[in-house]
């Protein structure tokens, strides 16, 4: 018996290639960034016992590079997993009532230290009853997507900026934007933002120890709250990322 379309769309030989072609380039790029910090994890153990008996300032200075390596390097297989497991499910397993104003209150007073660091002022305003800031989620997913926005504008901000994290429940839904006084981003490399890996300047990125997973986490739980995420940027200007609430 034919199969009715409404059932499930026949797949075409093209979308199988497509797909295959996506997972063997997932496969190689996941292998070229964990390759990345493994070479530098053997260099840094060779060093290391190459002056560990005779130059204990030197041998501190090789532990300290070895541990934060291998921070990096697990943060990047934490985002695999994250990203691996966001992917095979279905929407959100076991929603549950979130306050997402106490959830951004949360991933503010863990970026302050960060913010002040870097000498970045970090504000926060609110628009909208305290009341209305609930959603049904998952918390921990919901913080790290805003951890993942925060994390970024003050990465990208250079000292003497301003981040500044919007929340507006005064419409229906709950809208949220992170904006910066950052580096910006370049028109024509805006629709590539929210692929894994993609980094506008990959040297750049690597210094500041990011993995390039962190908008495409973003985007993955902004889409299974049903909602979606937006950019705005200008280089040299700033950023602004929108968390938007569901279509009504
Ligand atoms: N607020 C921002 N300002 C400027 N560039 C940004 C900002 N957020 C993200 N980007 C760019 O988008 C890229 C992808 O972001 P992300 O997926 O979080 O990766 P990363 O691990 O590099 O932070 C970054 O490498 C950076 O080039
Ligand atoms: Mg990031």
């Amino acid at each position: 018996m034919a199969r009715r379309r409404e059932d499930s769309e026949p797949v075409t030989p093209a979308e199988l290639a497509r797909v295959d072609r996506m997972r063997r380039d997932f496969v190689a790029n996941v292998s070229h960034e964990l390759k990345t910090p493994a070479t530098s994890l053997q260099l840094l153990a060779e060093s290391l016992l190459e002056v560990l008996d005779d130059d204990p300032g030197q041998a501190r200075f090789f532990a300290e590079q070895l541990k934060s390596e291998t921070g990096r390097m697990n943060q990047l297989i934490s985002d695999l997993l994250d990203l691996a497991r966001l992917e095979s499910e279905e929407g959100v397993p076991d929603p549950r009532p979130v306050d997402v104003r106490s959830v951004l209150m949360v991933v503010l007073a863990r970026m302050r230290q960060v913010a002040r660091g870097k000498e970045i002022d970090l504000r926060w305003k609110r628009y909208g009853e305290a009341s209305r800031y609930i959603i049904e989620g998952d918390e921990t997913q919901i913080t790290s997507m805003f951890t993942n926005l925060v994390d970024n504008a003050v990465k990208y901000t250079p000292p003497g900026g301003v981040v500044e994290v919007i929340g507006d429940a005064a419409g229906g839904g709950i809208s949220v934007s992170v904006s910066d006084t950052g580096i910006g981003i370049p028109r024509d490399k805006l629709s590539r933002l929210f692929e894994r890996f993609y980094r506008v300047d990959k040297a750049r990125s690597k210094e500041t120890g990011g993995t390039g997973l962190g908008l495409s986490i973003v985007r993955h739980i902004a889409e299974k709250h049903g909602g979606r995420v937006s950019v705005q940027s200008a280089p040299g200007e700033g950023s602004t990322f929108t968390v938007h609430p569901p279509r009504r």
